[in-house]
């Protein structure tokens, strides 16, 4: 009989894989699983834990979800994968009508392609080129805000604020122009207009709408977003919505962007997206601005492709996800979700060291305020990781913030054991 115990399974993972954003002096086993069911997933010993951070975001529907396993395999029987240049294909054509018709008026075509990153890649080159093919050569720079996550890719890593993620390339990303934290809307707004004094060198602004993710779960209000695309608009800027974390009902709405009046020119999506089935990214853009990619001249053209643009099979899952979207039982569960966090909230508002609880939608994340002072690489974020998945919760604080980002089918009881081991754990700390 082969052993497919925890102690086999990491043993021959660790002697093999190399694992993302893992130190692996430090963190040297990786918990093998084998299965999920709903808000479960479970290891090789059988052990489950409640996925808080939906498996990194993506899942919105709870693992081994059997009507998106159904779609994905029936759309496999019939053509797995085609190239997608010369050819396409009836669930890539669905699946952009459906989310165009989700989106604002002015989303008119739809670009596919793998993951988040690239999703946030495509973005960026669509603006850049837009301006270039029209030639408006000197607008060339990127603003973004400070604390900023866009992807891995070096493109991405350009956008996102300088940090330990990207310190080791500083010297090698493009210029991006960094504002001040939109939680400061006063101070963001000004340092936004005094940019557009010289307007004409800039491209694009691009922003994570309402929630900056990897940067800490930092929330800021729609208002401030809208002023700033005003401005970058009054300003011929081109502003893209990287709506990768927040998209498809994690922010209470469908995207972040329906809570804003202004609308954005591009936006990224991924993730939630297949509802964490398979890996796609989308970027969307306005005919006018595909309509400057067309020309005789075929240098004109966008080039960016990856061998699994528009896969057969995730699209299938990403229409599937979106039938369960469209049900009101979804909504019903991102609602439940959000007035729990907010009865959570309003009984621990002046817990000793649990500062910031804020909320977005199904978001809920706070800062514990021990010792040194926030950030990613707070010494809290490994004893916290541990305590939990002792405690059979998979939470993946951001240095000293810890969230909760659940599916939405996460149950009152699965929410409230969270809730009492994040009090149990706070405890410990303040002895
Ligand atoms: C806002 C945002 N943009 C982009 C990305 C990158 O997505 P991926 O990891 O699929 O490349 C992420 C991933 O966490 C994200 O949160």
């Amino acid at each position: 009989m082969p052993n497919h115990s925890n102690a086999n399974l990491s043993q021959r993972d660790a002697a093999v894989v190399w694992h993302p954003f893992t130190q692996h002096q430090i963190e040297p086993i990786s918990i093998p699983i084998t299965h999920g069911k709903g808000v479960y997933l479970y290891d090789a010993d059988g052990k489950q834990y409640i996925d808080a951070i939906s498996s990194w975001w993506v899942n919105i529907h709870g693992h081994g979800h059997p009507y998106l396993a159904q779609k994905i395999y029936e759309q496999a029987l019939k053509i797995e994968q085609v190239i997608f240049a010369g050819f396409t294909h009836e669930p890539a054509i669905q699946l952009s009508e459906r989310l165009l018709g989700h989106l604002p008026a002015n989303f008119q075509k739809v670009f596919f392609s793998d993951n988040g990153s690239t999703a946030v890649e495509v973005g960026i080159k669509m603006a850049l080129q837009f301006f270039h093919n029209q030639g408006q050569t000197q607008k060339r720079k990127i603003i973004a805000f400070e604390d900023a996550y866009h992807g891995d890719t070096f493109g991405a890593m350009s956008l996102g604020a300088p940090s330990a993620f990207n310190a080791p390339f500083q010297d090698m990303l493009f210029e991006v122009e960094f504002l001040p934290s939109p939680s400061d809307a006063d101070a963001c707004i000004a340092a936004m207009r005094e940019k557009m004094n010289h307007a004409d060198e800039y491209a694009a602004f691009i922003f994570e709408p309402l929630i900056q993710g990897a940067g800490g779960m930092k929330m800021y209000a729609p208002e401030t977003l809208d002023s700033l695309i005003a401005l970058a608009h009054e300003n011929q800027l081109l502003c893209i919505a990287d709506e990768i974390m927040t998209g498809f009902g994690r922010t209470g709405k469908w995207f972040a962007m329906d809570y804003l009046t202004h609308k954005p020119d591009i936006a990224c999506f991924s993730k939630g997206l297949t509802g964490g089935m398979m890996a796609m990214g989308i970027t969307t853009c306005s005919n006018a601005l595909f309509d400057a990619f067309l020309s005789d001249d075929r240098k004109k053209t966008l080039f960016h492709s990856h061998s699994f643009t528009a896969n057969p099979m995730a699209c299938a899952a990403a229409l599937a996800s979106m039938d369960l979207m469209e049900k009101q039982e979804t909504w019903d569960n991102i609602s439940r979700v959000e007035a729990s966090h907010q009865a959570w909230k309003n009984k621990n508002q002046d817990h000793g060291i649990i500062k910031q609880i804020r909320i977005q939608g199904t978001i809920i994340a706070f800062e514990l305020a021990v010792g040194e002072s926030n950030g990613y690489m707070h010494s809290i974020r490994d004893r916290a990781y541990q305590y939990f998945i002792k405690k059979g919760i998979l939470m993946r604080p951001l240095g000293n913030t810890l969230y909760i980002l659940a599916p939405y089918c996460i149950s009152n009881e699965q929410l409230a054991l969270i809730y009492s081991e994040i009090e149990n754990f706070v405890a410990e700390l303040v002895g």
